[in-house]
């Protein structure tokens, strides 16, 4: 592994569980967080590396182009985990914006200030890579059949995926014009801990806890591909170490849900880690709520390319991590 190690947007998500199993794996690395620090991140998810020698955190806006400059000077990344983005699709419905500033701007300004500094030595411009974190939903819905590949035609539906589409192109563009060593991964749907309220898994264990309605867009039909953070983290430790510069590779869990269905499954648990007997099945509190404008039917995952050239894998057990998933928020919400 690289010795210094930028990571964007480490204090969200998928940033955060990053964050903790690179600092565990590469004990020679030292890894610096740059984050807004927006509702959506949350900093103590990394309390367990906050007084480590290998981990520094900076608040930094990146489509603050000079505070990027900056920091890509003084730090001198030899490698980049780029996650920060807007990451919510409704938000992006009710104000594209702030989506279109940090997924496309955000992520331009990146490329460039590392583009222009590490040009600036033939090793470094060789060796230093950058690692860009995007979407399936770049890649439009699907019917009933089928999955997505790294060859399927992008086809955004949503403001939040037309921006990650964006910034999807803007480093393709830096590989063919320039020549410069990016690898971008496009994911499905992740879950674990760490996740913002407002996503599904953490909506549904909330308000099943607090005995509200659970809202489920439409009729709870549209299907999605469920990948556990940690093998999303792997993939992309693993892209980034051995990935052909200038490729894409897609990443799912082969693991298809209906919205609904995992709903059912996620009160099904509760039921059986909290529940207070038959009479109160959290099932019950499920609502069908007014479906999301351009809500993408399906997504699936031909994650073949990852697999057959690096050798990645996703875990089988689905449900066990989604109960491992449920705990955390049970213990989260219950505090
Ligand atoms: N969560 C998923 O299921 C999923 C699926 C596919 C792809 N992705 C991609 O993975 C990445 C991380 O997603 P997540 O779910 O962890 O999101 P998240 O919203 O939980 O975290 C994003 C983090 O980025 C930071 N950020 C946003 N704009 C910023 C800016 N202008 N400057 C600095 N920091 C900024 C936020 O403060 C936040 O801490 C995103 O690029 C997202 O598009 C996520």
């Amino acid at each position: 592994m690289k010795k210094r190690i930028l990571v964007t947007g480490g204090a969200g998500f998928i940033g955060s569980n990053l964050l903790l199993h690179l600092h565990e794996k590469y004990p020679e690395a030292h890894f610096l967080n740059i984050d807004k620090l927006s509702y959506a991140s949350d900093l103590s998810y990394l309390d367990p590396i906050k007084g480590s020698n290998r981990y520094t955190f900076k608040k930094l806006d990146i489509v603050d182009r000079k505070a990027v400059r900056d920091i890509i000077r003084s730090y001198k990344p030899e490698g980049v985990f780029h996650l920060a983005a807007e990451s919510h699709v409704d938000n992006s419905i009710k104000g594209p914006e702030p989506f279109i500033k940090s997924n496309v701007l955000g992520t331009f300004n990146l490329l460039e200030e590392c583009r222009q500094f590490w040009k600036e030595d033939e090793g470094r411009w060789q060796n230093n890579r950058f690692l860009h974190v995007s979407t399936d939903e770049v890649y439009g819905e699907l019917g009933e059949q089928g999955a997505f590949s790294e060859d399927s035609p992008y086809a955004p539906n949503s403001p939040y995926s037309a921006s990650k589409a964006g910034s999807d192109f803007v480093v393709r563009s830096y590989f063919h014009t320039y020549g410069m060593n990016v690898v971008t991964t496009n994911c499905s749907n992740n879950f674990g801990p760490h996740q913002h309220d407002e996503k599904l898994i953490p909506t549904v264990i909330r308000t099943a806890l607090n005995k509200n309605n659970i809202p489920v867009y439409g009729k709870g039909e549209n299907v999605r591909d469920w990948l556990y953070v940690t093998d999303h983290c792997e993939a992309m430790d693993l892209v980034f170490r051995e990935g052909t510069t200038g490729e894409t590779y897609i990443v799912g869990g082969n693991n298809e849900w209906k919205n609904i269905d995992l709903v059912k499954k996620i009160c099904d648990i509760l039921n059986e880690e909290v529940g207070e007997g038959p009479e109160s099945d959290y099932k019950s509190l499920i609502t069908f709520v007014t479906d999301r404008p351009g809500h993408d039917f399906r997504y699936a995952i031909d994650a073949s390319k990852i697999k057959e050239e690096l050798g990645w894998k996703s875990q089988e057990s689905f449900e066990e991590r989604l109960r491992e998933t449920i705990q955390w928020y049970v213990k989260r919400y219950n505090k």
